[in-house]
C-alpha cells in the first residue's frame, strides 16, 4: 500500500453466497478492515468495498440443492455476510452484490468495449470445468485425467459454444508490468510464481457459458441470447462497477485500487485475468494485489464435509471480536498459512494483551494514583528520558513501512518492542525508589514517559483494536482522530498536564479454553491443548478433573447429518427435562439403528457449540486410534444421568 496520494481504495475478494461466511472470508476481510482504518487515521479518503459474488453454477446448483430460486438463496446467504460485517464493526463503505443492477449494467458496458476492441471473439470450447473453483482446465492440468488441481474435487467436460477474451494478446504486457512494478503483487514470492504461470504462455479464456442460466446475460448490442456471462469475468469487474463503472461518476477519484486483499487460491484470477481485463478496458491497474495464505485446522484444510470449519463469531463471542483481531493479524505472517488453535489465542490474550499492554496501562494508573494525586506532567521526560523517547520514536517511525508492504505480523511486533522499552524503563528507574529519594521530578518524568509512550502505541494499534485503543486513550482525556493523530503521532507532540481517568482492566486473563471444538468426539486438539494448560506437564489435579462432569446418557434417537460424511446427530436422555441433542463425528463407525436405546459416556458441562448448522450439546467419549473408533459404554445399564468419577 503506498501513501503517496490523498486517497485509498481497498477492496475484498466478494464471497460466494454458496456458503456462510466462515473464518477465512473473516481473515481477509479484517485485514481490508484493518488498512481501511489506518488509512483514515492518517488522513486519506478512503474507500473500502466488500460485497457477495452471486452468479454461476456453484450458486445455482446450491440453491437448487436446498429447493430454493438462485435469487432469494442468495439475498439470504448475502444477508448473512453483510449482518455479520455489521456485528463484527467492520467499516466497509460499500457493499456490493453482484446480483444489483448497477453492477449488471457496468458489467455489460465492459464486455461491450472488450467486444468492440476486438478483445472478444466466438468460438467453441472444448475442455473440463470445476465447478467448485468455477475455473476451465485443459486435461493435461487435471489430476489423473479428472479431479481438479486446485481444489481436488471432480470435474465436468464441458463442451460449448462460447466467447473468448483474448488474453494470450496481453501476455507481454502483463509480464511488463510485473516486471516494472516492484510490489504489484505481494508477497514476492507468490508474484515469482504469477510470472512463472505466465511465462509458461496463457491461452484465451471462454468467458461466457451457454449450459445454465444464472448469470449476466450479454450486451443488447451483441444479441446473443443464451450465453451468461463467465462468473469470474462478472466477479472481478465488482471493483469498477461498485465505483459506477458504467455510469463513469465516481471512478476516476478512486480507481485505481491502492490494495486488493485476496487469498493465495485466487492470486491467478486478480494477478493475471483482472489486469488483463484492465487493460482492455484502457484502465489503469490496481497499486497492489496482496495474497494472503489459508487457516488450517491441525494443519487440513478447513472444510464442512470434514467438520472442522470455525466459525469467527463462536470465536469473536467466546474470545472478544478484538483480541480475535489482533490474534489473526498477529499470529500469521502475511502470505502464510496459519494453523487456528484456541491455545494460541489464548497465549496471545494472555501474554501480548493481558501481560504486556494491559499491565503497563494498570502499573500508569497505580504509579500516578499512588504518587502523584492521577496528575502526570510531562515537562522533564526529555530531559530525563531522551533516549527512551528517541529510540520508541525511531520505532514508530519505521512502522508504517511494514503497512505499505502489507506485513501486519511485523508492524505489531515493532510496535510490542515500544511496550518492552516502557516496561523495561520502569524495571531500571524504580520510580517508588525516586520517591523515597525525594527525586519526584524524576519519578515523574518516568511515569509521563511511560504514559506518552501508552498512547502514542494506542494510536498505531487504534487500526487493529478501534474500540480497546479508544479506551486506552480516554484514560488520558485523548479522542483517536486524525487530528491528534498529526498533533501525537506526526507532530510528537507530548501530553500536556493531565489527570487520568480509571477505566476497568481491559484484558482480562483467559483461564481455560473457551470454546467447544468444531470436531466433537475426534477432536485431536482439545484434550492435548487442556492438558498443555497445566504447568505440570500433565499432570492435573483431582479438582481440575472434576471440572469435567461425566454422565451417562441413553441414546433416544440417532440420525445422519445432511451433507456430512463423519456426523450423526443424536437425542441422549441424561435424567435431565430434556433430552440433550448431540453431534458426534462417529458415522464411519456406527449405524445409527444400532444406537438407539443404548448408553454412552457424556462429557455433560461443555459449553454448546455450533456444529454443521446443528446445536451440540455434550461430547460423546470413545476410544479411538487411526483406523477404529469404539464408544465408552457403562458395563450394566444404569439410569440416565448417572455421574461417572
Ligand atoms: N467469489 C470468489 C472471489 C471473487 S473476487 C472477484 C471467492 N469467494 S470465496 O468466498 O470462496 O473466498 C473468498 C476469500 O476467502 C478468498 O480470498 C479466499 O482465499 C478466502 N478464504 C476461504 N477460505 C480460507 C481459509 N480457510 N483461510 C483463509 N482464507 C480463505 O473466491
Amino acid at each position: 500500500m503506498e501513501n503517496k496520494c490523498k486517497r485509498a481504495y481497498i477492496t475484498t475478494p466478494i464471497y460466494y453466497v454458496n456458503d456462510v461466511p466462515h473464518i477465512g472470508h473473516a481473515y481477509t476481510t479484517i485485514i481490508c478492515d484493518t488498512l481501511a482504518r489506518y488509512s483514515r487515521l492518517i488522513g486519506l479518503e478512503t474507500y473500502f468495498l466488500t460485497g457477495t459474488d452471486e452468479h454461476g453454477q456453484k450458486i445455482e446448483e446450491a440453491a437448487k440443492k436446498r429447493g430454493k430460486s438462485a435469487q432469494s438463496y442468495a439475498d439470504e446467504i448475502s444477508g448473512k455476510f453483510r449482518a455479520l460485517w455489521d456485528e463484527f464493526e467492520i467499516s466497509y463503505d460499500d457493499f456490493i452484490r453482484t446480483t444489483d443492477e448497477r453492477h449488471k449494467k457496468g458489467v455489460q458496458k465492459a464486455f461491450e468495449v472488450m467486444y468492440n476492441k476486438g478483445d472478444i471473439y466466438k468460438d467453441m470450447y472444448e475442455g473440463h470445468y470445476c465447478v467448485s473453483c468455477e475455473s476451465f482446465f485443459t486435461q493435461n492440468q487435471l489430476i489423473d485425467n479428472e479431479y481438479c488441481p486446485d481444489c481436488g474435487k471432480p470435474t465436468n467436460i464441458v463442451k460449448e459454444e462460447s466467447y473468448f477474451f483474448r488474453l494470450s494478446k496481453y501476455e507481454d504486457k502483463l509480464l511488463e508490468w510485473y516486471e516494472s512494478k516492484e510490489n504489484c503483487v505481494l508477497p514476492k514470492g507468490k508474484k515469482n510464481e504469477v510470472i512463472s504461470f505466465v511465462k509458461q504462455g496463457l491461452k484465451d479464456l471462454s468467458v461466457t457459458r451457454t449450459s445454465f442460466d444464472w448469470g449476466i446475460k450479454l450486451p443488447k448490442s451483441i444479441n446473443d441470447p443464451k450465453h451468461v456471462m463467465y462468473v469470474w469475468l462478472d466477479a472481478l469487474l465488482n471493483y469498477i462497477t461498485a465505483l459506477g463503472y458504467g455510469d463513469d461518476e465516481k471512478l476516476m477519484k478512486f480507481w485505481p485500487a491502492t490494495v486488493q486483499v485476496v487469498g493465495k487460491d485466487i492470486l491467478r484470477f486478480h494477478a493475471i485475468y483482472w489486469p488483463a481485463f484492465l487493460m482492455s478496458l484502457d484502465l489503469p491497474l490496481p497499486k497492489h494485489i496482496a495474497a494472503h495464505g489459508w487457516w488450517t485446522r491441525n494443519g487440513e484444510k478447513m472444510s464442512k464435509s470434514k467438520g472442522n470449519v470455525v466459525n469467527p463469531k463462536e470465536v469473536a463471542d467466546a474470545y472478544g471480536l478484538e483480541n480475535f483481531r489482533y490474534f489473526m493479524l498477529r499470529e500469521v505472517p502475511f502470505g502464510q498459512d496459519g494453523d487456528f488453535s484456541q491455545k494460541a489465542l489464548m497465549d496471545r490474550i494472555n501474554s501480548d494483551l493481558s501481560n504486556d499492554l494491559g499491565n503497563l496501562l494498570n502499573r500508569v494508573l497505580g504509579m500516578s494514583g499512588k504518587y502523584f494525586d492521577m496528575q502526570i506532567d510531562s515537562k522533564d521526560v526529555e530531559k530525563f528520558h531522551k533516549k527512551e523517547l528517541d529510540e520508541a520514536n525511531a520505532i514508530f517511525d519505521s512502522l508504517q513501512a511494514f503497512i505499505f508492504d502489507m506485513q501486519l505480523n511485523r508492524y505489531l511486533e515493532n510496535l510490542w518492542r515500544v511496550l518492552t522499552i516502557a516496561n523495561q524503563s520502569i524495571a531500571t528507574y524504580e520510580p517508588w525508589a525516586k520517591m523515597k529519594e525525594g527525586k519526584k521530578d524524576e519519578a515523574m518524568a518516568l511515569v509521563a514517559l511511560v504514559a506518552n509512550l501508552l498512547l502514542k502505541t494506542a494510536f498505531y494499534f487504534h487500526p487493529v483494536m478501534p474500540k480497546t485503543t479508544q479506551k486506552i486513550a480516554s484514560v488520558f482525556g485523548i479522542k483517536i482522530d486524525n487530528d491528534n493523530y498529526k498533533k501525537f503521532i506526526e507532530d510528537k507532540t507530548l501530553l500536556e498536564t493531565t489527570t487520568l481517568e480509571k477505566i476497568p482492566p481491559l484484558f482480562p486473563k483467559i483461564e481455560k479454553i473457551l470454546m467447544a471444538s468444531p470436531e466433537p468426539t475426534t477432536n485431536k486438539e482439545t484434550p492435548k491443548e487442556q492438558i498443555k494448560e497445566s504447568k505440570d506437564e500433565g499432570i492435573i489435579t483431582i479438582d481440575q478433573f472434576f471440572q469435567t462432569k461425566l454422565k451417562i446418557g441413553t441414546i433416544l434417537e440417532a440420525k445422519e447429518v445432511e451433507g456430512s460424511d463423519r456426523l450423526l446427530l443424536l437425542k441422549v436422555d441424561l435424567g435431565e427435562e430434556k433430552p440433550r441433542q448431540i453431534v458426534a463425528g462417529i458415522k464411519s463407525y456406527y449405524s445409527p439403528d444400532s444406537l438407539i436405546d443404548t448408553q454412552v459416556c457424556i462429557v455433560a458441562n461443555l459449553k454448546p457449540a455450533k456444529i454443521f448448522g446443528h446445536k451440540s450439546e455434550g461430547m460423546l467419549l470413545a476410544a479411538k486410534d487411526k483406523k477404529s473408533l469404539t464408544l465408552l459404554r457403562p458395563e450394566t445399564k444404569v439410569k440416565s444421568g448417572t455421574s461417572v468419577g
